[in-house]
């Protein structure tokens, strides 16, 4: 993959009708767990992430003035149902804004387990939305893209950005809502930080319940739902502060608090959403014991079963090590911080 050029090219017509971006998964420190409208992709709060350099996810979209239907094609099989109308519905909102009816083919290659808790919408939709606006046309500078890439998944708007990520809940009062929840890096000293997240895939198979239908019964019946949301305020404040200060434990102490509460929600749903498995709890178990052991190791669990532990970069061989002890036979993956969505100048 040569001559890489930034998503935030301004672009005028004619579209090149033919474009390539890759983008990479994130994973939230402080979690997006609710919308407070369905339709736009708003929720209900503030949520803080790490972009990974692993697991990226690479989109090309071709238009293909000839044909009636959108084709999407994920790792060389052709997509039906509601995969493929996420997709299609996606491309609409993009035809809309660039006043083009023409149909595409995208082709989606995606380098981690989909569906499994690991972000795959996110690097996904933010890798589509970037390719989709380029080949139809739209000048779209990053902060108008995160606003598109949410559109089709939440947490997507963040893997419009690098590094550490700030995703804008915007105020319900805001005259145009969909302005104002866009995502913004947030500068961190990484060589401060060092941070790492060892990723332990204890089941790569899709989720039952995916995670809109799961937020959704989540934000209606649970009664720790709204107190998880007063607390993700103040988690988020320490969580800035913490990453201002560079301060990894702070920041691991907080994220892994924000995930439980996350959890909290999803058990207290009314019927529960339990995405966590007795592998889980095996490997939430060897955190604690690495932190006991002195190493500063902190846990976050999203809409699957698999965890992600944030620790310093030079402690992650030792994590890394302790949580293939703890559960044989899981897949265990270092990450560090990882960069935006981008074009690519050529396809793949
Ligand atoms: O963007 P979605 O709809 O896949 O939601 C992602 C939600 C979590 O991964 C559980 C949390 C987050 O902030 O990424």
């Amino acid at each position: 993959m040569t001559g890489e050029r930034p998503a935030t090219t301004a672009r005028t017509r004619p579209a090149p009708a033919d474009a390539t971006a890759v983008a990479h998964p994130n994973i939230a420190l402080i979690k997006y767990w609710g919308k407070r409208d369905k339709q736009l992709v708003l929720p209900w709060t503030d949520s803080l992430s790490m972009t990974l350099d692993i697991f990226p996810t690479t989109t090309r979209v071709r238009l293909e003035p000839g044909i009636r239907h959108d084709t999407v094609v994920h790792d060389g099989i052709p997509l039906d149902g509601l995969p493929r109308h996420r997709v299609t519905a996606f491309l609409d909102l993009v035809r809309q804004r660039a006043e083009l009816t023409t149909r595409a083919v995208v082709e989606t290659r995606n380098t981690g387990p989909t569906g499994a808790g690991l972000a795959s919408s996110a690097s996904g939709f933010a890798a589509l939305a970037t390719a989709a606006g380029a080949a139809y046309g739209l000048t779209l500078d990053p902060t108008a893209l995160s606003r598109l890439a949410r559109r089709g998944s939440g947490s997507a708007a963040r893997s419009v950005f690098g590094g550490f990520v700030l995703w804008h809940a915007g105020h319900p009062d805001h005259d145009d809502p969909d302005l104002g929840s866009y995502a913004e890096p947030v500068p961190v000293r990484l060589d401060d930080l060092e941070p790492a997240l060892v990723v332990a895939v204890v089941d790569a198979g899709p989720k039952a319940l995916p995670s809109r239908d799961a937020m959704r019964r989540t934000v209606d019946t649970s009664p720790l739902y709204r107190p998880w949301t007063v607390s993700c305020r103040a988690d988020l404040r320490g969580m800035q502060e913490a990453l201002h200060r560079a301060d990894l434990d702070a920041v691991g102490e907080i994220a892994e608090r924000n995930a439980l509460g996350m959890h909290a929600t999803m058990l207290t749903a009314r019927p529960a959403v339990r995405y966590l498995s007795p592998a889980t709890l095996t490997v939430l178990d060897a955190v604690l014991e690495l932190r006991r052991a002195g190493v500063s190791a902190w846990a976050t669990m999203d809409a699957g079963p698999n965890i992600k532990v944030l620790c310093r970069r030079a402690d992650a061989g030792r994590v890394a090590e302790a949580l293939r002890a703890a559960v044989p036979g899981v897949a265990v993956h270092v990450a560090g911080p990882g960069p935006g969505a981008r074009l690519l100048e050529t396809a793949v």
